[in-house]
């Protein structure tokens, strides 16, 4: 029995919609998973001849199943993944904890971050743990310096990956299922190509963090050139950040952000055309992410958020931080949606429809055997028949000759003694 169509509350948030599409869909593939056991119980009970169902097609449902089984792996990891670049010091770690609300990655000056750092949310409630590239072993890590510890210690290639796993209900984002991925500076490394194989072909979301003070350099529209070519139109944000130096610029402020908003519109409609002139508003921002973390980390010591040094202007920042953060979640979500769910819908439908064609020629093949059968039946009585009146006759005329051969005996006898 199918489901009843699932229904999207449309007050809940651009996150929410992705983790609750996710669990439709998972509803959706248990009920195919059940429908298709069912199928193939039925087959093996029944132990159907093969001029009813044919082999291949019984091998046919046989590996739906197992199609299925792995949809549903593939199902329980599917996510939203963002991952950040820019030039070293850029400050990609610090908007990542400012999202995250909390100290989590190693941010500092000099080039910090020394290789790729996936966050994600812990499965087991308050652990926080790093699994390292080519490891299943669980590193206990409690502190950012810990962590950065770690990191030092392994000695990694640029290009490996460290999973960091924090505790889901620390923070909202990594709770609905979004998984931040943090690079080692662009301008530090030769190995672009590699890391774009690696880890920006499942990308939903690309940041560019560029630094506000300076402009947007070569080696960052590079990179995102090289990346368009194997993406088609990949969502990237661009945050101005650093924008809180700004605050001691206030006679050339608009000047300033007027300039960085034509450079950076110009490279995301005319040089990648990955954005519409029109929506270009809703992917460029002008951010502190150091303002935000401090604030943030201020406001969980229950203290406002404005206290400690702010500079000038910091309100304004904030609400546009949360502006992006908005427009992130939006963009993040539709496109985990479509790119992820929507290749698993159209193969369950398949699977699904080719599982009915092959119940359908069953039942065809069947009504067809029964018919025959039924005809078989039919003739084989009627030859029954006929013989059994065949029968009858002979006994009639046999009966009759005897009766006559008694009578002309009796006859022959009769005269015989008179005689
Ligand atoms: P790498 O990992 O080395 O590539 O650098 P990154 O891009 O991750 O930069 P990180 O977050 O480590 O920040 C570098 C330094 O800049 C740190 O000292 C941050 O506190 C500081 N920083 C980050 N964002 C801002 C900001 O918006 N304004 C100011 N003033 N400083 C910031
Ligand atoms: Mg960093």
């Amino acid at each position: 029995s199918p489901r009843s169509t699932p229904v999207f509350d449309s007050n809940i948030s651009p996150l929410q919609v992705f983790v609750q599409a996710k669990k439709n869909i998972n509803d959706i593939f248990v009920d195919i998973e059940a429908y298709l056991k069912e199928t193939v119980h039925f087959v093996d009970e029944k132990n159907i001849q093969a001029e009813i169902l044919s082999l291949e097609d019984k091998d046919t449902i046989k590996e739906h199943v197992k199609k299925v089984g792995g949809i549903r792996e593939v199902l329980k990891r599917d996510h939203m993944k963002v991952v950040f670049f820019g030039r070293t010091s850029n400050g990609k770690s610090t908007v990542i904890n400012a999202m995250l609300r909390d100290k989590i990655l190693p941010s500092g000056i000099g080039h910090t971050t020394s290789c790729f750092l996936q966050v994600e949310g812990s499965e087991t409630p308050n652990e926080s743990y790093l699994i390292l590239e080519n490891s299943t072993e669980r590193r206990s890590v409690q502190s950012v310096s810990q962590l950065a510890h770690a990191l030092c210690k392994e000695k990694l290639t640029e290009s490996s990956l460290v999973r960091v796993f924090w505790p889901k209900e620390k923070c909202p984002l990594l709770r609905d299922d979004v998984v931040f991925v943090d690079s080692p500076g662009i301008d530090v490394s030769p190995n672009l190509d590699e890391w774009i194989d690696k880890y920006c072909l499942d990308a939903d979301v690309f940041v560019l963090v560029s630094n506000a003070e300076s402009t947007l350099m070569l080696t960052e529209k590079n990179f995102f050139h090289k990346v368009s070519n194997q993406i088609s139109k990949p969502n990237i944000f661009i945050l101005n950040n650093r924008w809180d130096a700004s605050a001691s610029e206030i006679d050339f402020v608009d000047q300033v952000r007027a300039q960085h908003m034509e450079r950076a519109s110009d490279f995301l409609v005319s040089e990648l055309k990955v954005v519409a002139k029109e929506q270009v508003g809703e992917r460029i921002f002008f951010t502190s992410a150091k303002e935000v973390l401090q604030a943030r980390l201020q406001e969980q010591k229950g203290l406002p958020l404005s206290s400690g040094a702010l500079a000038e202007g910091f309100q304004i920042r904030y609400f546009e931080f949360q502006d992006f953060e908005r427009k992130f979640e939006e963009c993040i979500s539709k496109s985990a949606v479509q790119t992820k769910f929507q290749q698993h819908s159209h193969r369950g439908k398949s699977i699904a429809g080719e599982t009915k064609t092959i119940m359908e020629k069953i039942f065809v093949a069947s009504q067809n055997l029964r018919s025959q059968k039924t005809m078989l039946r039919k003739e084989l009585w009627d030859k029954i028949d006929f013989t059994d009146k065949q029968l009858q006759l002979l006994t009639h005329e046999m009966k009759d000759k005897i009766r006559q051969m008694v009578e002309d005996v009796e006859c022959k006898v009769s005269k015989a003694l008179s005689e």
